[in-house]
């Protein structure tokens, strides 16, 4: 079926099913689109300086190791004014600790579970081993403490986010504030010489009483809708900066749904890094970046020369269906304000930042194709599937074998846009083809999440290193969540 038909399905399907999958978060049926929240109820805590993250302390006294503890456990904070709600965090923190590390360190972390249900912590995009993976295979139940511990190879340097995995409740607990940045640092960083900021970018919806609103028929067919951004916890912060310094700043998309087109009034970014680490050499200046969920980018920007002024990051209206209903209208991320200091002298971005290895020829090709079951888009739960399938944590849907360089042609055949994960390892992007157009990458990047779009064809090049059973599945959330996930087996 050609784009032009699933729209015309979709609208025909629309006029007679919307008002039935209202549920709460929208009005009407309709979504909202992140507009003035809650109805009636009190005014978001904005503005504060941009929070810096708390790092996990490190207990190992030897090089080489980090040893920590998380623990998930309801908590409750301030983010209306006048009011708390009660939300599910890592030690206590809105997002939770930053996980700080180098390559090569050895890594050991205790999670406990004091909440209501089983989790897992996921350490998303990272190559631990496929029983430290955090699946949803293997639960820790409440009142358990689970110890995982993994090794992180040179060459892993990058940008990775640590969130819950647990069967069928990861969008529900990354909604309760359950997400944390993972960074691992190379000995030999050529921008070790900038300052650096992390932003790990998360939504959150809360309803007239303050709480974290539910889940709706209506999340589980575009994905959650109506969350307000928050950037480290805080609501339209303010990052001051010293005019004409120039900064990096990973920004890390762990909201449920929300493809965030990032610009920053009057600046241009200089994208230097993606998913898994630093590009061969920067791309840029551009003037808009998109991150879709679950993805990361690391960018360097020079703020302007000009002392007291204010610039908008912002998320640009993205829609990711072809019927507005999952359109995302602009929205306001952060404030960039320059203080009265005189101004800095820019840094400069090396040319060249480090070698992205060519994986070389294909020895095996696959094909998964996202489809939608009947409806699909008004069906609720279940109506985005993997080849036609919805999760089976006992089957084993695909097959490769360790060291083998597999590509795979994702194919999205659905009416949305869908931004699929793969764990285990990083891979790039080949090509994308779309209408029998192949457009080849315009660069060699890592990723460990790949934006189809609908109607799209995105092909991805990747090596599995360590045997065991691996996720593949849509990062928007509910739609994992509803069985919009796949099992890779792979093999010594
Ligand atoms: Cu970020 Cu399978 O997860
Ligand atoms: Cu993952
Ligand atoms: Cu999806």
């Amino acid at each position: 079926m050609k784009r032009r038909e699933f729209l015309g399905a979709a609208v025909a399907g629309a006029g007679s099913l919307l008002p039935g999958c209202g549920g709460g978060g929208g009005s009407a049926g309709m979504p909202m689109m992140g507009g003035p929240l809650p109805p009636g109820g009190a005014a978001f805590v904005q503005g504060l300086p941009l929070k810096s993250l708390a790092t996990l302390a490190n207990a190992a006294p030897e090089a080489g190791w980090f040893s920590a503890s998380l623990i998930a456990a309801p908590a409750d904070l301030s983010l209306l004014e006048g009011r708390t709600t009660a939300l599910w965090l890592y030690n206590g923190l809105l997002p939770g600790p930053v996980v700080d590390v180098r390559e090569g360190d050895h890594v050991r972390i205790a999670v406990e579970n004091r909440l209501p249900l089983d989790t897992t912590v996921h350490w998303h995009g990272l190559p631990v081993p496929a029983d430290q993976d955090g699946s949803p295979m293997d639960p820790v139940r409440p009142g358990a403490t689970r110890v995982y511990e993994f090794d992180l190879p040179p060459g892993t340097a990058g940008t990775y986010w640590y969130h819950p995995h647990a069967h069928q409740t990861t969008a529900l607990q990354v909604s309760m504030g359950l997400a944390a940045p993972f960074i691992v640092r190379a000995g030999d960083d050529p921008l070790a010489n900038l300052p650096e900021v992390t932003m790990l970018v998360t939504g959150i919806r809360l309803d007239a009483g303050g709480q974290v609103s539910p889940g709706t028929a209506m999340d589980f067919t575009v994905g959650r809708q109506g969350e307000q951004l928050l950037v480290n916890g805080g609501r339209l912060p303010v990052h001051s900066v010293r005019p004409g310094s120039t900064q990096r700043w990973r920004i890390l998309n762990a909201t449920s749904a929300r493809y965030l087109r990032l610009s920053l009034d009057g600046h241009a970014f200089t994208l230097v890094g993606t998913d898994g680490g630093l590009l061969a050499a920067p791309v840029g200046p551009l003037s808009e970046v998109l991150v879709a969920p679950a993805q990361r980018v690391e960018l360097v920007v020079t703020a302007s020369a000009t002392p007291g002024a204010r610039f908008t990051l912002r998320a640009q209206r993205h829609a990711i269906d072809m019927m507005g209903m999952g359109t995302y209208a602009t929205e306001d991320l952060l404030t960039l304000a320059t203080t009265a200091e005189s101004p800095a002298a820019p840094l400069a971005v090396p040319s060249s930042l480090r070698p992205v290895a060519s994986l070389g020829p294909p020895v095996a090709r696959k094909r998964l194709t996202l489809t939608q079951s009947g409806m699909g888009m008004m069906a609720g739960a279940g109506s985005f599937l993997i080849d036609g399938r919805p999760f089976d944590m006992s089957r084993v849907d695909y097959v490769s074998t360790v060291g083998e360089v597999e590509d795979w042609e994702i194919v999205n055949q659905t009416m949305m846009d869908h931004p699929i994960h793969v764990h285990g390892t990083q891979f790039q992007l080949v090509s994308r083809g779309s209408g029998g157009f192949v457009t080849a990458a315009p660069h060699a990047a890592w990723i460990d999440t790949v934006d189809v779009p609908s109607g799209t064809t995105a092909t991805i090049r990747m090596r599995q290193d360590m045997p065991g059973r691996r996720m593949v599945h849509c990062h928007i959330l509910e739609h994992e969540d509803a069985g919009m996930m796949a099992v890779l087996e792979v093999r010594p």
